[in-house]
C-alpha cells in the first residue's frame, strides 16, 4: 500500500541514490518495539476484541499485505467465530476528507452485509486509507464495522481518524518489521526497527 510518507521517503531514497551511484543505502537503525512488546498488545487486543464481541461472529479483514503478520496473531488470541477475508488497497492522498480515495485491487470474497466487520491494519498513518476504506464498506450494509490496527502514528494526520482498537503509539519515524516494509523488504523482521538512509540528514 502506498503512504504520503513511503511517497516523501522512496523521492528522498531515489534522490541519494542517483547522485551517490549506489544501490542500497537504507539500513536498519534500531529496535523500536521487541517481538514481547508485540505479544503483550496483541493478547490485550484478543482479549478486548473477544470481550466486546461476546461470542458473535466476526468477518476479519486482513489488508494486504502489511497486516498479514499481526493478523495471524491476533486471530488466534480472538476466543469467538472468525471468518477470514482480505483485502489490497491503494489510497490517494489529494487530503481531502470528503471523497472515497481508495482503489480497491482486490475485493472481498465475502458479502458483508449484515456481519460485524473487523478490519485488521498494520499501521495508521495519514488515516486516508482507513477513513477512505471504512467509508467504502460501511456502503455494503454491514451489522457492524471496526479497525484494529497493530501501530499508530497520530503525529502524521491528514485527516481526523481515530481506529477503534490500537495495539501502539510510535513516533514520527519509519518503521519496518512484523509486516511492515520498506520496497517490499524486511516485512519478515520479528521486531519493529526504525529505517534510516545512510548518509542522510533526517
Ligand atoms: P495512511 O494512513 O493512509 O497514510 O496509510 C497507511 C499505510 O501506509 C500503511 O498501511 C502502510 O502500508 C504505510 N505506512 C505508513 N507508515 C509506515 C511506516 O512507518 N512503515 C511502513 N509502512 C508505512
Ligand atoms: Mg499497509
Amino acid at each position: 500500500m502506498n503512504s504520503p510518507y513511503r511517497k516523501e521517503y522512496s523521492a528522498r531514497m531515489k534522490t541519494l541514490l542517483d547522485e551517490r551511484g549506489e544501490e542500497n543505502m537504507e539500513k536498519i537503525d534500531k529496535v523500536l518495539v521487541s517481538r514481547d512488546e508485540i505479544a503483550s498488545f496483541v493478547e490485550r487486543l484478543g482479549k478486548q476484541i473477544t470481550a466486546d464481541y461476546q461470542g458473535e461472529e466476526i468477518v476479519v479483514i486482513g489488508i494486504l499485505k502489511g497486516a498479514a503478520v499481526f493478523l495471524a496473531d491476533l486471530i488466534r488470541k480472538i476466543d469467538c467465530p472468525v471468518i477470514l477475508d482480505f483485502m489490497q488497497v491503494s489510497s490517494y492522498c489529494n487530503g481531502t476528507e470528503s471523497s472515497g480515495n481508495v482503489r480497491i485491487r482486490k475485493d472481498l470474497d465475502h458479502d458483508i452485509s449484515g456481519k460485524n466487520v473487523l478490519i485488521v491494519e498494520d499501521i495508521i498513518d495519514s488515516g486516508i486509507t482507513m477513513q477512505s476504506l471504512t467509508r467504502v464498506l460501511l456502503a455494503r450494509n454491514p451489522k457492524s464495522i471496526k479497525v484494529c490496527a497493530a501501530f499508530d502514528k497520530p503525529s502524521r494526520r491528514k485527516v481526523d481518524y481515530t481506529a477503534d482498537y490500537i495495539g501502539l503509539e510510535v513516533p514520527d519515524e519509519f518503521i519496518v518489521g512484523y509486516g511492515l516494509d520498506y520496497a517490499g523488504k524486511y516485512r519478515h523482521l520479528p521486531d519493529v526497527c526504525v529505517l534510516e538512509l545512510i548518509g542522510g540528514d533526517q
